[in-house]
């Protein structure tokens, strides 16, 4: 590969890459025979929250499940509570230590989702922390509108509670997010117990009003009919899909909206019914794959435990796997021009990894290969 600010200039054959006017001076980075891969796209995750819920972890263990947990006050509103309580500072050193994780794994771009603030200062500052760590780390961020995560607390216990809550959403949380630039995106979690379908397509409608594109939380809990409105607004991204169904996956197939499968939440939340990964990539659907790294349901920052999960239990191959983590989720983000594969043309974000065949990523699990990490050009990990 020739790269030049932060550019690549051309890849392939060694022989054809140095016959080129540009490699005669360039400085030289052996990687020694290492595979090189396109850096990973992370397009779902939930990168600011204040902690763990390590506790929650050992009463599913125990037997609770997810939503037994968050109907007693446990789960995402666990974490609202604890974001609110946490001081922008804490918040932003978390995150921060978090993306140093990412970029040792590979990741060059992330998603990044609000969504435990609940409230209009602090989604506010979650989506202004999304904007700073943008700019002052190596790390490229797109950040995501999901002040619709569930319906907060002090909500629950007003009459036409979530109506109100969905109102202060669309009439003065939207409008300060559009003003001040602060997402690319706007999500609803869709599902029993967080927002109906008719809610989330309110919203979202006018989302896309506002100018935003959008992605949803969908059929990973509870069927809903949420994939259906996400292909319906030509969403960018419809991401869970545990729950859907023939009709769905033939829909999202026609559509162009990316199938983003998480399987790190089943994983971790040690449910069964991985998402139909075989059956979308057959009908024909662009299917996109993510971490979903969150405290609640899946607390990883790494793609290649992702990968290894979509060889084994979503019967990917790891091609697929590696097509799904780069270039179909760089599409799912409207950022495949610039990212997601090794082309003449696009970022220098690439990842190099100590293995002598790519499907060692994924064949070795729970483990760290990735021996170097570039983004536009510069090294931002390089194994000791
Ligand atoms: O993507 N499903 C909704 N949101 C997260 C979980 C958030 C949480 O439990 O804190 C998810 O799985
Ligand atoms: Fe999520």
């Amino acid at each position: 590969m020739l790269v030049r600010d932060g550019k690549i200039l051309a890849a392939g054959p060694r022989k054809r890459v140095e016959r080129r006017p540009e490699a005669k001076h360039a400085e030289t980075f052996d990687v020694a025979g290492r595979v090189i891969l396109p850096g990973f796209v992370d397009s779902h995750t939930h990168l600011i929250h204040a902690a763990s819920r390590a506790e929650e972890y050992e009463l599913k263990i125990q037997g609770a499940s997810y939503e037994e947990i968050a109907r007693k006050g446990g789960g995402i509103l666990n974490s609202v509570k604890k974001l609110r309580a946490a001081t922008r500072d804490a918040l932003k050193a978390r995150a921060a230590a978090a993306l140093g994780e990412f970029a040792a794994h590979g990741t060059t771009t992330l998603e990044a989702k609000s969504g435990y603030g609940l409230d209009v200062a602090s989604e506010l500052k979650i989506l202004s922390l999304h904007r700073e760590l943008n700019e002052e780390q190596p790390l490229e961020i797109v950040s995501t509108f999901l002040g619709a995560h569930v319906v907060p607390a002090e909500f629950r216990t007003k009459p036409g509670g979530a109506e109100r809550y969905l109102s202060l959403l669309m009439d003065q949380l939207l409008p300060e997010v559009v003003i001040g630039d602060l997402a690319e995106y706007c999500d609803v979690f869709c599902d029993r117990g967080a927002f109906t379908v008719a809610q989330s397509r309110q919203l979202l409608t006018k989302a896309k009003e506002h100018g935003l594109a959008l992605r949803l939380h969908a059929e990973q809990l509870s069927y809903t009919g949420a994939a259906q409105l996400a292909v319906n607004l030509a969403a960018a991204s419809c991401d869970h899909l545990e729950q859907v169904t023939d009709s769905d996956v033939r829909a999202l197939a026609k559509s162009d909206t990316v199938a983003t499968l998480l399987p790190g939440c089943d994983f971790h939340l040690g449910l069964k019914g991985y998402a139909p990964a075989r059956g979308l990539i057959e009908a024909g659907a662009i299917v996109g794959l993510a971490t979903d790294y969150n405290p609640g349901t899946s607390p990883t920052m790494s793609m290649p435990m992702v990968l290894s999960l979509a060889c084994t239990q979503l019967r990917m191959t790891p091609a697929e796997a590696i097509a799904a983590a780069t270039i179909n989720a760089a599409y799912s983000l409207r950022r495949d021009h610039a990212i997601g594969s090794l082309e003449p043309g696009k970022q220098a974000d690439l990842a190099v990894w100590e293995v002598e065949d790519y499907r060692e990523i994924p064949y070795y699990f729970g483990m760290n290969l990735c021996w170097m990490t570039m983004k536009r050009g510069e090294v931002i990990h390089m194994k000791d």
